[in-house]
């Protein structure tokens, strides 16, 4: 079955990824919905899509043919737009998060059991180099038992202004003070889906922001929201510990997602900057030992360039974060990609296309399927509920497994040689 996907939304995010839905040896056709005419006349000119539709909605009316979705509208969107793909039969390929609210993260899920449509969260950081890296090792038992780990998501307000103002209309500041732990969907998925555990219970603070620029504040943003920093403490299913920082007002830059600790009963990952390191420790008798891992998991052309001069005295060079890794498997890429070095986030942008094609065309369960996706985004939206209520300790919902019975696509699985 070759895939017709309409693009639902163009900012500044989806345009990242155009190059890559036109280009897919199993995509037939991309079409786009957009509801503002502007950015409708830029797409025609700039990607020459015959298809063009006013909105998501017309789009679901009359595009019949179209049998996937892939939607990069605001993010407080995405769920109720999400159910209402699904309830139309499409296939789904949502941005992060999932959605903002517990009812709709159990709807969404509910469909995708009833239908076996496909549902897959374009989250980026599952996909990051230090996730893959420590993924790969806690399957081998390195580490041992999970006992605590940190990640975490900082990214200035400031940095968001051409999306938020450029498509929020006059209430774009309303929408921008979205509570952070709604977006903490980065830093759960590269920690949780590593050691392969989820949350039972969160206790959040939050920093009140104080710059008054009109962010936050109670009645200031849609969800009377305060807070411009939240930090989670989260106890898992299996009695680790977890810290997640989300920070929307804090003076830092790259990395902005990464594990910054993974420790286990035999082993812990660090990471400062760009320095990687997986050290056993001397436990009953095991040899202690520091294995420098930099080179495994920094992007290809990072190492490469890192001891000339401008790497050096410009720690913030875009060659840090952009591109391949050694750790990244190039060779499962449809092959027109494999030189796309350039790729921003990690490289993790055609490890995301190429999944959710093949989950559909497959039928199998891609990675970051709606189970997952719901563990990343529920225990954020509990968490900033703990927040609200001064770091109260609260129960984090159930969300239940994926059914045994979906086949599961494998990341490494080869289909274009
Ligand atoms: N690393 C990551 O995973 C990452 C990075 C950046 C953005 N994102 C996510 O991607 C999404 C898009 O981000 P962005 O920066 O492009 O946002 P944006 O605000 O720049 O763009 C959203 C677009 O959706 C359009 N839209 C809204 N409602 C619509 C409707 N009913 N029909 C058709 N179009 C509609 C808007 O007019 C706008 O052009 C967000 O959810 C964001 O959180 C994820």
């Amino acid at each position: 079955m070759g895939i017709k996907i309409g693009i639902v939304g163009f900012g500044e995010f989806s345009a990242k990824f155009m190059h890559l839905f036109l280009s897919h040896p199993d995509i037939d056709e991309v079409v786009g919905a957009e509801i503002m005419p502007e950015r409708r006349e830029e797409i025609k000119q700039r990607f020459g899509l015959k298809r063009i539709y006013e909105s998501f909605e017309q789009m679901l009316e009359l595009a019949d043919d179209v049998n996937s979705v892939a939607i990069f509208t605001q993010r407080h969107q995405h769920g109720p737009m999400v159910i209402k793909a699904l309830e139309a039969g499409k296939h789904v390929y949502s941005c992060v998060p999932l959605c903002c609210d517990v009812d709709e993260a159990f709807k969404i899920i509910e469909l995708v059991n009833k239908t076996r449509l496909t549902y897959m969260v374009g989250e980026t950081c599952y996909y990051f180099p230090c996730a893959i890296w420590c993924r790969e090792k806690f399957k081998t038992g390195a580490f041992g038992n999970f006992v605590y780990g940190e990640s975490q998501y900082y990214h200035d307000i400031s940095e968001f202004l051409y999306s938020f103002k450029g498509s929020g209309g006059n209430d774009w500041k309303k929408i921008a003070g979205v509570p952070p732990m709604y977006y903490s969907t980065h830093s759960m998925a590269m920690l949780f889906s590593a050691i392969d555990d989820y949350p039972v219970e969160v206790t959040c603070v939050g920093y009140e922001d104080t710059v008054g620029d009109g962010f936050y504040g109670k009645g200031v943003n849609h969800w009377d929201n305060p807070f411009s920093n939240e930090s989670a403490f989260l106890k898992m299913s299996k009695g680790g510990i977890a810290r997640i920082n989300e920070f929307r007002r804090c003076g830092t830059n790259k990395p902005s997602s990464f594990i910054s600790s993974l420790i286990g009963t035999r082993a812990n990952y660090m990471c400062n900057g760009m320095h990687h390191t997986f050290t056993t420790g001397a436990v009953y008798g095991q040899e202690s030992k520091v294995d420098y891992v930099s080179s495994e998991i920094n992007s290809r052309r990072y190492t490469e360039h890192k001891n000339e001069i401008d790497m050096v005295h410009d720690p913030i060079d875009y060659k840090m974060h952009v591109g391949y890794s050694p750790i990244h498997d190039i060779s499962r890429l449809p092959v027109e990609w494999r030189k796309f070095d350039g790729v921003e986030h990690n490289g993790s942008h055609v490890f995301l296309v190429d999944d959710f094609v093949r989950a559909v065309i497959s039928g199998k369960l891609p990675p970051n399927h709606v189970w997952d996706a719901a563990k990343y985004t529920i225990p954020g939206i509990i968490a900033h509920d703990s927040a609200m209520q001064g770091g109260k300790t609260l129960k984090i919902p159930y969300i239940g497994e994926a059914p045994s019975d979906w086949e599961r696509l494998d990341y490494k699985d080869r289909i274009y040689e």
